[in-house]
């Protein structure tokens, strides 16, 4: 009896060991490690979770780093990512310490997604866990480094030239002083008469100068000169709208959504990777974080009231343009974000460091033009250049411009 009872202890003992292990491997099993799932997994959070997830920072929701093994299981993190609400609606404590945590702001549902789906995700994370801890943060700051220099870096050279030339210039005039005393000195010795020892010794001063020829000729030629860049300039400047920064009618902050918070533009911008228009988010896009973020820490919750109270009646919110080209050109976001491959900040400037939005370029035909001759087309692997990379390199020049492919034609940017 006893041995029996023994036994059957140790059978399930066994058996709960056994079933521990297998739940261990299943638990290892379920997060792919292959390079492809890894890609996709990639893909698939900077879609879909980067907006309020990164790996080892609280942005919106939680770091994802390690999260694998603090979740309950991989099963609840199928379900949690599904339907969040739904997990937290069961009651179940680690949700809702997680829901409470994160000031009840509820995760986006992605029912769409399957489990191999979610599993690439956590593949993805997994490797970025087990990548050395300095890298990720060392590579943006390098980035935004280099891009600042290029702007920063014509003044300064400017600056340079400007002190050189004053230098010269004063030292010029060391020298003329050195040589007047020295021809004085030598006509002294000389024998002249009383008229021309006046002459040699007449005082120069401000008077003298003043009333001399070329001191008025300079005058004259330096104000003409002044009036006629200052006219230029006028009308160089008429319709260009730089540095325009219109009041809006919410105070939305790039800084704290684009650059704070690391929200990707086009999840604002949904149409700037696939046609002619960025366009502007409309209040949907707003509601999704602000039905449950109702207080800043620049404006309080003034600011955000008045989204909520937009939704509420219905109305869209009446921003104010700040770029506007002429009804007579044609632009194409989609041709030079997604075709072109050139980032925002080329021809929008800092925008995630800007309270307000502000014209950052021209937005001249110069300036479109300037670019065209200057840039070399995002060719490689695009099939449908392949042809014309053939060609241009045969002919021996390397790359091949926007001019190139017809970039300077009147026809493809006027109607
Ligand atoms: C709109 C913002 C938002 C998006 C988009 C989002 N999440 Fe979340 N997520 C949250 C918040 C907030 C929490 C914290 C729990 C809560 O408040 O519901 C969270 C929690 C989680 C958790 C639990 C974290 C933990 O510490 O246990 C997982 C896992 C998770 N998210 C995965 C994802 C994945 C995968 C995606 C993309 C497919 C995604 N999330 C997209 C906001 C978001
Ligand atoms: C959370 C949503 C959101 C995100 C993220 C966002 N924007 Fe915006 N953006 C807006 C709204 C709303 C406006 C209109 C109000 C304004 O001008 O401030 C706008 C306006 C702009 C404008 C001026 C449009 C005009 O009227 O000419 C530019 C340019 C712009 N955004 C670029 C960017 C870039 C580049 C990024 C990424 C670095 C970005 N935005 C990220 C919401 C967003
Ligand atoms: C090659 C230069 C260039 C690049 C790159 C570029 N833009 Fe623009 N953007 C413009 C010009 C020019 C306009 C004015 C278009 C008009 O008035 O028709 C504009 C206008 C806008 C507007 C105002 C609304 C609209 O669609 O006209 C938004 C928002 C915007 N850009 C966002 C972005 C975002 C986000 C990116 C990056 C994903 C981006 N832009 C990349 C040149 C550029
Ligand atoms: C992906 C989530 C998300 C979206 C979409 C979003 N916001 Fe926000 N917004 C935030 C977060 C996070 C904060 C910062 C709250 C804080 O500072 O504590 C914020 C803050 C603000 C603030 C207050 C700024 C401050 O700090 O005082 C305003 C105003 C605002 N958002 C307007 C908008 C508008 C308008 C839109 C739509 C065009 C929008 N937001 C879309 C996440 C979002
Ligand atoms: C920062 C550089 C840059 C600026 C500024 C720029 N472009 Fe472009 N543009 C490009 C590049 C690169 C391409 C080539 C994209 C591709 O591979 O097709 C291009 C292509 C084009 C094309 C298609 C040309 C063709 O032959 O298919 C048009 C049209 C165009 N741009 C119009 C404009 C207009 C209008 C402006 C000014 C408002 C402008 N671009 C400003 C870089 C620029
Ligand atoms: C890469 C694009 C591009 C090409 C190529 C181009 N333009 Fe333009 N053009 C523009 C833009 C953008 C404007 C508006 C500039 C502004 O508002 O200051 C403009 C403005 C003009 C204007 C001035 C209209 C006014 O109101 O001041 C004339 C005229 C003009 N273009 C003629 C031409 C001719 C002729 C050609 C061919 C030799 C040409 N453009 C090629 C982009 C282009």
């Amino acid at each position: 009896m006893t041995i029996n009872y023994h036994c059957s202890a140790l059978k399930s003992l066994i058996l709960s060991i056994v079933l521990a292990f297998s739940s261990l491997s299943t638990f290892a099993q379920e997060i792919p490690t292959d390079d492809a799932s890894i890609a996709a997994g990639k893909q698939l959070f900077d879609t879909n979770c980067k907006t309020c997830h990164r790996i080892n920072e609280r942005l919106i929701g939680p770091p994802l780093g390690h999260v694998y093994e603090r979740a309950p299981s991989i099963e609840w993190i199928h379900d949690f990512v599904r339907n969040s609400s739904a997990v937290i609606a069961s009651g179940d404590p680690y949700a809702v310490n997680l829901f409470n945590e994160y000031n009840k702001v509820l995760m986006t549902s992605f029912s769409s997604l399957k489990n191999e789906d979610i599993d690439n995700i956590l593949a993805y994370i997994k490797s970025e866990d087990e990548k050395p801890a300095a890298e990720p943060g060392a590579q943006p700051g390098a980035q935004t480094a280099a891009g600042g220099e290029g702007a920063g870096g014509a003044p300064e050279y400017l600056n340079l030239i400007l002190i050189g030339m004053v230098i010269i210039l004063v030292l010029l005039v060391v020298i003329l002083l050195f040589l007047i005393s020295a021809i004085k000195r030598f006509l002294d010795t000389r024998d002249l008469t009383e008229e021309q020892k006046e002459i040699v010794h007449s005082p120069i001063n401000l008077g003298t100068i003043t009333r001399s020829r070329g001191f008025i000729f300079v005058v004259a030629f330096i104000v003409v000169a002044l009036g006629f860049k200052g006219v230029i300039n006028a009308l160089y400047s008429i319709g260009i709208q730089q540095d325009y920064a219109p009041q809006q009618p919410i105070a939305f902050s790039h800084k704290v959504h684009a650059g704070e918070y690391e929200i990707d533009c086009k999840y604002c911008h949904t149409g700037v990777a696939k046609g002619k228009n960025a366009t502007i988010p409309s209040v949907n896009i707003c509601m999704n974080c602000h039905n449950q973020i109702k207080s800043g820490t620049l404006t309080g919750e003034a600011e955000i009231a008045k989204i909520v109270r937009a939704y509420n009646e219905n109305k869209p919110i009446e921003w104010v343009r700040v770029h506007n080209l002429p009804d007579l050109a044609y632009f194409n976001h989609a041709q030079h974000v997604t075709v072109g491959g050139i980032e925002c900040e080329t021809c929008h400037g800092p925008i995630q460091e800007m309270e307000v939005v502000r014209q950052h370029s021209l937005l001249t035909m110069g300036w479109c033009i300037d670019c065209h001759r200057t840039t070399q087309v995002n060719a490689r692997g695009n099939a449908y250049y392949d042809k014309l990379l053939e060609v241009h390199e045969g002919s021996g020049k390397a790359g091949m411009t926007v001019e190139d492919i017809g970039g300077l034609e009147c026809s493809k940017c006027h109607y």
